[in-house]
């Protein structure tokens, strides 16, 4: 089953065209962080008309890239929510004005589900497994039971792990979007320079809020030429890794699941990688998607229709939402 999706739900405009879930045959992205950069974060109105301007030129790229006629495409996808719903209602439009056009169905994609997906392509992986889905919207630890039945099993209470990232590096004077530079930057620096505390929540919870506060309250000691910036983002990177890890690995356990799978833009962060790779040290099968599948982009959303695409009567009904 070859399927085309769609992202649109923030600053990426992406199509991609994707066989029986797994095989990626185009993966184009369009990001906007160029044009936001300058406001330090996502302007929804300048990312829906962004889209507006990007998306027929994605989906052409797309056709192009895969080599395939929009007839040979038996489904067309994407993403529902959650996101920004004037960017959401972009991609739903375009989807389901081809699904009529070409006379396919329409397949309406949660975000969070694309991001566990991105785990299936080039890969064998199988429910069950525990996913750690950590981006910039939400921090989960997910129990993918199958494919289509998926239970949170811990959440964040205050922001997001990728939220968590922007917020502490727009601290640093890093610019827009933090995470990945923070992540270059960890790399250099000494992780046992300041000892930032872990939030003691329960264990079904996330909070990085006082984490955050404790950077800023390093940060406020020194002179703004004097910052030990690459210090700071490792011994950051070190508690944000540490914690996620050990919830993940808790849940893992107790569920007696060997297999554990890491998904969100934040799994492309070097440090949470290397942590999973340790754990096959103790018998854990573990998966990373590849890096252009971790931040926001249409091969996961096309896979995510394949595999577990929302479940309704009439899906071109299907309305866009904002929140999970
Ligand atoms: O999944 P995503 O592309 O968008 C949402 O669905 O939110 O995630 C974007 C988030 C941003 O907050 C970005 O700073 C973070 O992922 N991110 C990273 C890295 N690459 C992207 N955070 C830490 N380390 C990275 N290497
Ligand atoms: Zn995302």
């Amino acid at each position: 089953m070859i399927i085309l999706g769609i992202e649109s739900s923030c600053d990426e405009t992406a199509a991609a065209i994707v066989k029986d879930g797994r095989e990626v045959l185009a993966n184009v992205v369009s990001s906007q962080i160029k044009i936001h950069e300058k406001f330090g974060g996502v302007v929804p109105e300048v990312a829906a008309r962004e889209h507006l301007n990007s998306i027929n030129l994605v989906i052409k790229e797309a056709y192009e890239k895969a080599n395939i006629e929009p007839h040979e495409i038996d489904a067309f996808s994407s993403t529902v929510g959650p996101g920004l719903v004037g960017c959401l209602l972009v991609g739903m439009n375009a989807a389901k004005t081809l699904s009529l056009v070409h006379n396919k169905p329409y397949l309406g994609v949660n975000h969070l589900q694309a991001h566990v997906s991105a785990n299936f392509i080039d890969t064998d992986l199988k429910p069950p497994f525990v996913c750690l889905l950590v981006s910039g919207g939400h921090s989960q630890i997910i129990y993918v039971k199958d494919y289509d039945c998926q239970e949170i099993i811990a959440s964040t209470i205050d922001d997001a792990v990728g939220e968590v990232y922007d917020k502490v590096a727009r601290l640093c004077s890093i610019p827009y979007p933090g995470g990945v530079l923070l992540d270059k930057m960890a790399a250099q620096g000494n992780k046992n320079a300041f000892n930032f505390p872990e939030a003691r929540v329960g264990e079904d919870e996330f909070s990085f809020s006082g984490l955050k506060t404790a950077v800023l309250r390093e940060v406020k000691k020194f002179k703004p030429d004097e910052l030990p910036k690459n210090d700071i983002a490792a011994s950051f990177q070190y508690r944000i890794a540490d914690t996620l890890i050990k919830k993940t690995l808790n849940f893992a356990n107790k569920l007696n699941c060997k297999k554990i799978a890491l998904a969100g833009g934040v799994a492309a962060n070097s440090e949470l990688r290397k942590r999973m790779e340790e754990l096959k040290q103790k018998g854990f099968e573990t998966y990373a998607p590849q890096m252009k599948y971790c931040t926001d982009n249409a091969a996961m959303v096309a896979s995510a229709a394949y595999f577990n695409p929302i479940k309704c009567e009439n899906s071109l009904m299907l309305e866009v939402f904002s929140r999970a």
